[in-house]
């Protein structure tokens, strides 16, 4: 290793799957299957760039460890030679089965082709070729990332489309023998999603179906919004008339392609790339891989919002726990246990003049990242543009008014996950601070107590 990437080590993350090297993208194929976690994933393993993607594998018994494998799919064949895209998987007959888009280039013309693969032991993978050869009339060659599931009826698949007008939408297919499939019809037929909508999903939730989507370059009123691009939901009106206005599935800057699964208790886990489309600076790739997936976030629906949480097995991972309550934050607070790279803080903050109170993680001499609490504003900002050297920026989610705040943060060397009042809102970053930048303190610029925090190191 030269000594860049000997310096650029430091920012593996400990407990969220990243690439041995080369470039992580979407979460694919989440699945349980002969007794294991697969989490699938697009990756180029040969460089640092976007570009004929594999679908990486990992599994694991428990959501904890992780055995990576040889790559699943990799690109080459006539109908997938330029990447084996995103996609889906499910089990049939005891077989693991995946759906994927071969993309093929020839000169400047794109091809897509919904392709087939099968697997009896979940690791080795029998390429079946196309199952779906070409877009419906009326759609362009930007159309990927099948998501399938079966039903009584056979099976169903959303995938993300292109009308010829150039609007992003999302088409359901049916069929009852995975051979011809037949267009139900358009989930989204307004023109109020981008230019293309990537990585869809449909699922039900305590008796509410939501649309997880990417909607590429949306604009105007319906995407208020700073994210060129970004993952979003959308939930099933209570007439089952059509879906609500986007909402974003997370504020923060490196959150995109989320994929859900059902768990063995039966809980919808999540998991998305912590990383962008516009293809931020990030240095890790000194040391040769770059970007990470979130960790398995549980969803929930309560009174019309969707809420995440960190996957209940990932408390497996804590250290001893301090804790602490009722304590003044005068000016600045700070705690000579409470610091790290990787370590998780839960922590309830109250105010009563109104306020605003600053957690700054990550500090050392010359970085810091900042997550305020603006009550006044009714705003939750996270401050990345100084947290070392990667492409920072100032992120806001809107907050309900309120005198308290309740925050859970997961840090993991080059990521910050923030899950604030039960999840209801998420903010995701990718970090890269200088070695030892371990500190965390508050600010408070009026008054400002911390009810209750419980602070463990991950072992
Ligand atoms: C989303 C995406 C998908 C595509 C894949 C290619 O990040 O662009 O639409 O299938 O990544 O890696």
């Amino acid at each position: 290793m030269s000594n860049k990437a000997i310096a650029a080590a430091h920012w593996r993350p400990a407990f969220h799957l990243s690439p041995a090297q080369g470039l992580m993208n979407d979460p694919n194929g989440l699945i349980h299957f002969a007794g294991h976690y697969h989490v699938f994933f697009q990756w180029n393993p040969h460089a640092c760039t976007h570009g004929a993607k594999s679908w990486g594998h990992a599994s694991s018994p428990n959501l904890l460890d992780w055995t990576i494998h040889p790559p699943a799919l990799e690109p080459g064949d006539w109908y997938d030679s330029h990447g084996c895209y995103s996609g889906s998987a499910w089990v049939m007959d005891g077989r693991l089965w995946l759906i994927y888009t071969g993309n093929v280039r020839e000169g400047t013309e794109r091809k897509s082709y919904q392709c087939l693969a099968v697997s009896d032991d979940g690791i080795h993978f029998a390429k079946q070729g196309p199952t779906l050869h070409h877009p419906p009339a009326g759609y362009t060659t930007h159309f990927r990332d099948p998501r399938l599931w079966q039903n009584e009826d056979g099976f169903h698949m959303v995938i993300g489309a292109q009308r010829n007008n150039g609007s992003g939408t999302i088409l359901h297919f049916h069929s009852q023998t995975l051979q011809n499939w037949t267009l139900c019809g358009e989930l989204l037929p307004d023109n109020k999603h981008g230019y293309m909508c990537e990585c869809p999903e449909l699922f039900t939730l305590q008796n509410r179906q939501l649309l997880l989507f990417c909607p590429q370059g949306p604009e105007g009123e319906s995407w208020p919004y700073p994210n060129a691009n970004a993952s979003c939901y959308c939930s099933m009106d209570q007439n089952d008339s059509g879906f609500a206005k986007p909402q974003l599935l997370d504020y923060g800057p490196d959150f995109y392609a989320a994929q859900t699964m059902q768990d063995l208790d039966g809980k919808r886990i999540m998991w998305g790339w912590m990383g962008r489309p516009e293809q931020p600076h990030t240095p890790s790739v000194a040391a040769g891989w770059t970007h990470c997936l979130s960790v398995p976030r549980v969803l929930d629906w309560h009174d019309g919002q969707l809420s995440q949480q960190p996957h209940p097995a990932l408390q497996a991972l804590r250290g001893d726990c301090l804790q602490l309550a009722n304590q003044a934050i005068s000016g600045q607070w700070q705690h000579p246990g409470v610091h790290g790279e990787c370590c998780e803080l839960d922590i309830t903050l109250s105010t009563t003049d109104g306020s605003a109170c600053h957690i700054m993680l990550r500090q050392g001499p010359h970085c810091h990242t900042r997550l305020s609490w603006l009550p006044a504003m009714e705003e939750l900002e996270l401050d990345t543009r100084h947290s070392g050297t990667g492409d920072g920026r100032i992120s806001r989610a809107p907050l309900p008014a309120s005198t308290r705040m309740h925050l859970r943060l997961l840090l993991d060397r080059s990521s910050l996950e923030i899950f604030a009042n039960d999840g209801k809102v998420v903010l995701s970053a990718c970090l890269f601070p200088d070695r030892g930048a371990e500190g965390i303190s508050l600010l408070a610029d009026g008054s400002a107590h911390i009810e209750h925090l419980a602070f463990w190191p991950i072992k």
